[in-house]
């Protein structure tokens, strides 16, 4: 078996982690040396700690602005992806979120192609997978967001942009309506980018509901706000539109509970809802994906054959085709079957 316990070895798909969320905290440190820039503190403890999204967003930003070379975004995607490994993650859709580096004069093509090329270099050395999605950031408004996509619509036209299979939006989002990045929404659907956004994170769901018709997304980042909309719940379960929920991040990071216990992630998935677990910015909440699955299972009280189910509907929530989700789910299955403890139906 790899390391750690029973946790880490459940085989996982990752759909909501952000690249600069994964920097080791030696690495910004590292960084931070490297490319002049001066830290509040060194120490992780005491420079990660938020009490609010917003608040988090202002140290997520310290951390994107370290990231200044090609060789900056490839450090960083490698180690990601090997950190990552051994808590069980096989493939990946990761987040990175360009718009401050593209208005600082960095170039679209160098950060993919830095980012494409650690992840090659962990895909050799792992064989775990990791495609990217490029995020627009909500802060920057719907101009500088149409922006982003024409960038990396031509970047898919000069042919260097294949490993961005899709477009996300993160950041802040109260007080920004959704149907300002309609424009670049629909140009990232006309040039084949499968689509989803954070929503209903720091709002209500009616964020959800206008991420969903106003932008077309595929997919929900977070909506942790879904159950407060019955008709909405029922739509989400029935279409499948998977949600790529974060239950620690949601108590660190946006602070919307005291405890896991109280977090509606299982409740989700109880009314129909395809809800997949992932970490969100790990390395920023101590955090890795046995982490994730073992303290949600523990603190809803979940037994293993509900966690198996988490772990299989996340490939079904990928974006690979239908024939590359037929055989890595069947691999998922003979992973699982491997460490099926005695009594299934027991919490672990
Ligand atoms: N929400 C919004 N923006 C983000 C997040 C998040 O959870 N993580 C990194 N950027
Ligand atoms: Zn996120």
């Amino acid at each position: 078996m790899r390391s750690g316990d029973v946790y880490d070895a459940i085989p996982k798909v990752e759909l909501h982690c952000h690249v600069e969320g994964t920097v080791r905290p030696a690495t910004v440190v590292e960084l931070a040396q490297k490319n002049g820039r001066q830290l509040p503190s060194e120490d992780p403890t005491e420079l990660y700690r938020y009490t609010s999204l917003n608040s988090f967003l202002e140290i997520f930003w310290l951390v994107q602005e370290l990231l200044v070379d090609r060789d900056d975004w490839a450090r960083v995607a490698y180690q990601s992806v090997v950190d990552a490994v051994p808590h069980g993650l096989r493939y990946r859709e990761m987040f990175f979120t360009p718009a401050r580096h593209l208005a600082a004069g960095q170039d679209l093509a160098e950060i993919v192609a830095g980012l494409s090329d650690g992840i090659e270099q962990a895909v050799l050395e792992t064989g775990a997978r990791c495609a990217l999605i490029c995020d627009i950031d909500r802060a920057y408004g719907g101009g500088a967001g149409l922006e982003l996509v024409e960038r990396l619509a031509a970047l898919r036209r000069s042919g260097r942009g294949e490993r961005v299979i899709g477009l996300g939006m993160d950041s802040t989002e109260r007080g920004v309506d959704p149907r300002d990045f309609a424009d670049a929404f629909r140009l990232g659907e006309s040039v084949g980018l499968r689509l989803t956004s954070h929503a209903g994170e720091d709002t209500g769901p009616d964020n959800i509901a206008t991420a969903l018709d106003a932008l077309r997304i595929e997919r929900i980042d977070h909506g942790l706000a879904i159950l407060e909309d019955e008709a909405l719940t029922r739509r989400v379960a029935e279409e499948r539109i998977p949600l790529n929920v974060c239950p620690n991040s949601n108590i660190i990071i946006a602070n919307k509970y005291e405890r896991l216990e109280e977090h509606p992630f299982r409740r989700m998935r109880q009314a129909g809802v395809l809800a997949t677990l992932n970490t969100d910015d790990p390395a920023m909440t101590d955090l890795d994906l046995g982490k994730e699955y073992r303290t949600v299972a523990r603190a809803l009280g979940m037994p293993w054959s509900e966690i198996e189910e988490v772990a299989l509907d996340g490939v079904e929530a990928t974006w690979l085709s239908e024939g590359e989700k037929r055989s890595l789910r069947a691999q998922f299955e003979r992973e699982l079957a491997e460490i099926r403890p005695s009594d299934p139906s027991e919490v672990v």
